[in-house]
């Protein structure tokens, strides 16, 4: 385990009571828990903005009566699977299915697989989790 160190901030006084009321919103019971979660949001964010090797989840839903779209699906999940690690299907009800892409790659490609399954026509609600890998995150050499 990394040893904590300690540091003072100066911050504006509204800023500061907003952040504190903002916390206390999420849960958070110190303020220490929840600048260490902006600090790696940040980082995370970093690694993606900058094309880096990252991990991340799709998540899918869609009617699988819609079968030319689930070949689609299908077929974009074989043309990306290089980066996709694992898949979780789950039959939410008689029509819809949720399925869950783990990925871990550029995450301009993570990107890309992501718009293309978006933008399939007749697919249901997409959405993307953008996560990085901890170890990698809070190397500060890293060029
Ligand atoms: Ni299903």
């Amino acid at each position: 385990m990394n040893k904590l160190v300690r540091f003072g901030v100066s911050i504006e006084k509204d800023l500061h009571d907003k952040f504190n009321e903002g916390i206390k919103k999420l849960g958070y019971e110190n303020r220490s828990e929840a600048i260490r979660d902006l600090m790696r949001n940040s980082f995370v964010e970093d690694k993606w903005n900058r094309n880096s090797i990252v991990v991340g989840g799709i998540s899918i839903v869609y009617d699988h009566h819609k079968r030319e779209l689930l070949n689609k699906i299908m077929d974009l999940q074989h043309n990306y699977h290089e980066i996709i690690i694992s898949t979780q299907h789950v039959h939410l009800t008689h029509n819809d299915c949720l399925e869950i892409l783990i990925t871990k790659g550029k995450s301009q490609t993570i990107k890309e697989l992501y718009g293309k399954i978006k933008a399939l026509k007749g697919v249901g609600h997409v959405s993307i989790m953008q996560s990085g890998i901890l170890s990698e995150i809070i190397k500060l050499d890293e060029k």
